[in-house]
């Protein structure tokens, strides 16, 4: 017999209403504004014909205040687990045009039975975001239901990745489960972040301020920090998750998706020797330095806009997976201040976490001098990174380009801050500080009491950065490995990686260090 019809009639039925949303005609609507629904963005992000949904049946609790004669689909959010990117992603999708995509028991509950399916199997999270936030009508359950996401949003961290779209809005309390990820990536003109907006400011402090100054993409993104990318669109949001990935192992168990050439190869790039300026004044532009050293110049920068004396971001060294940290001497000198401290901190110990080898590119005249850095606690930001480099046991591979100074050097990674391998250019600075401040401390009073005070000082300052910057000296007391021409760079890292990809170190057993948060 089989099965009757009514039955198979009534599934369909069910699962149309479902994928309906709030109504055919509100899906549309959005996408005549260009705006992507929840389920057009799942299928942006998948394989067609691969995504399994979870939950299709779902609908909120009909006993909250306001909504007992109501049914919201799917409870306003989309799950599943589908293929991207070659490997299996379990993602959520907040359904903007059900109740606001608000966020109630059951919805939450969607989303965390996703999770712990994402920790059981060990595949990433990505979570399109578009919501009102806590669904008012169910009150306290709302409450409970982001409290269950953030404790699972922990409990994933550092054992699979964890990548926020927000193609919506995403306010109050609700901001923080992306932030509790691993990257955001904001949707221009269609998303805002906030936790107290416009109104509230106001009220509570008299302060006027828009919503473009406080929450939207290009706010988090170059002042606040808190977010990743920003995407023109979700479908290029959606391309940059998928790039992201491309250099993400599926969990912290597996290493990332290396695909190392045959042979090293160990031919010389002439154009590396020329990208050094003639003065070591003269800024030299690191982003070229990556372009050369990377394959193909296809380096992912996180953060780009957001303290831009450091450049942090993924690429691939013949064909191995590494990230990469690079003081920029072209913005603010290359200095480390307290958001170059933060953003760096951060990138050493996700790579860390999930096996991605790190390569530093050292130019750096020391930490920014300032009584807003020093009131602001560069001290502590700065222990950050001297923390996350000095725990990370990925392997480390330092390059010193030209000026490594002071704690600024030991703070990119320097041999005693445990990087396996130290490259030096020949125009490598390594001392204790700049030729032209120790000189200025050392011999104070015989630059003064010279016929000619600023001769003697430039000789001096040539003679100790002769006998004291210099990279055999460094070399000579075994602080690098070698110093190598700059046209051999890119042979010398991907040589240096492929020897040291094999790294264990262990530590001693403990809970967690005291990183100075
Ligand atoms: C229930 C909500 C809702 C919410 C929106 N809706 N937010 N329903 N709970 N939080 C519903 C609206 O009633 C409306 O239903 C539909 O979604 C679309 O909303 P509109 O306001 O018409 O849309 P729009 O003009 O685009 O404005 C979007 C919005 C606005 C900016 C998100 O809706 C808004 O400000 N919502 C409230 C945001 C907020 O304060 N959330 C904080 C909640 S407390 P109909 O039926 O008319 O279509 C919170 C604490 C969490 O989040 C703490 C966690 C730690």
């Amino acid at each position: 017999m089989p099965i009757a019809q009514a039955l198979v009639d009534e599934l369909k039925k069910r699962r149309e209403t479902a994928r309906a949303g709030a109504g055919l005609d509100k899906l549309e609507a959005r996408r005549k504004k260009g705006v992507m629904t929840a389920r057009d963005r799942i299928a942006e992000l998948f394989v067609p014909g691969t995504f399994q949904e979870w939950g299709m049946h779902a609908d909120h609790d009909c006993h909250h205040f306001g909504l007992e004669k109501k049914s919201l689909p799917c409870d306003a959010v989309v799950t599943g687990v589908g293929t991207a990117d070659g490997r299996v992603v379990a993602s959520f999708s907040q359904d903007f045009t059900v109740a606001g995509g608000s966020l109630g028991r059951v919805h939450a509950k969607k989303i965390c039975d996703l999770m712990e399916y994402a920790l059981k199997v060990g595949c990433p999270v990505v979570g399109f975001n578009d919501s009102g936030g806590a669904r008012i009508q169910e009150g306290d359950d709302s409450l409970s239901g982001y409290g269950q996401v953030f404790f699972r949003n922990v409990l994933l961290s550092g054992v699979v990745p964890q990548i926020a779209i927000i193609s919506g809005p995403c306010a109050g309390g609700a901001a923080y489960s992306p932030a509790l990820m691993d990257f955001i990536i904001m949707v221009k003109g269609t998303s805002n972040m906030f936790i107290c907006g416009p109104e509230v400011i106001q009220a509570a402090t008299g302060q006027k301020c828009t919503m473009d100054d406080i929450g939207s993409p290009a706010a988090h993104a170059s002042v606040s920090g808190n977010i990743h990318f920003v995407a023109e669109n979700d479908a290029h949001a959606v391309q940059i998750t998928r790039k992201l990935l491309s250099f993400l192992p599926s969990n912290n168990v597996m290493d990332p998706p290396h695909h190392p050439t045959p042979q090293v190869d160990l031919s010389v790039d002439p154009g590396m020797n020329d990208l050094v300026p003639a003065t070591n004044k003269d800024p030299l532009d690191m982003y070229q330095v990556i372009a050369r050293l990377v394959d193909n110049a296809d380096f992912l920068e996180v953060q780009r806009e957001w303290a831009r004396n450091i450049v942090v971001g993924f690429a691939r060294i013949q064909g191995i997976v590494v990230g990469i940290i690079a003081n920029q001497p072209a913005v603010k000198a290359g200095t480390l201040d307290i958001d170059a401290s933060d953003k760096s901190a951060r990138f050493i110990r996700f790579c860390n976490v999930f096996n991605i080898p790190i390569v530093n590119l050292v130019d750096v005249p020391g930490f920014l001098p300032g009584v807003q850095q020093e009131r602001g606690g560069i001290i502590r930001h700065g222990a950050k990174m001297l923390f996350a480099y000095a725990a990370a046991t990925v392997p480390k591979i330092t390059v010193i380009v030209r000026k490594a100074y002071g704690g600024a050097y030991l703070a990119m990674c320097s041999a005693d801050m445990g990087a396996d391998v130290v490259l030096a250019w020949p125009t490598a600075e390594i001392a204790v500080m700049g030729a032209e401040g120790a000189v200025k401390i050392l011999y104070k009073r015989e630059i003064t009491a010279a016929s000619d005070p600023k001769k003697k000082e430039a000789e001096l300052v040539n003679e100790y950065r002769e006998r004291f910057c210099s990279p055999y000296e460094a070399a000579a007391k075994s602080m690098i490995t070698d110093v190598i021409e700059p046209s051999e760079t890119r042979a010398a890292v991907a040589m240096a990686l492929r020897n040291t990809l094999t790294k264990r170190e262990t530590r001693p057993p403990k809970k967690h260090g005291t990183i100075p948060l």
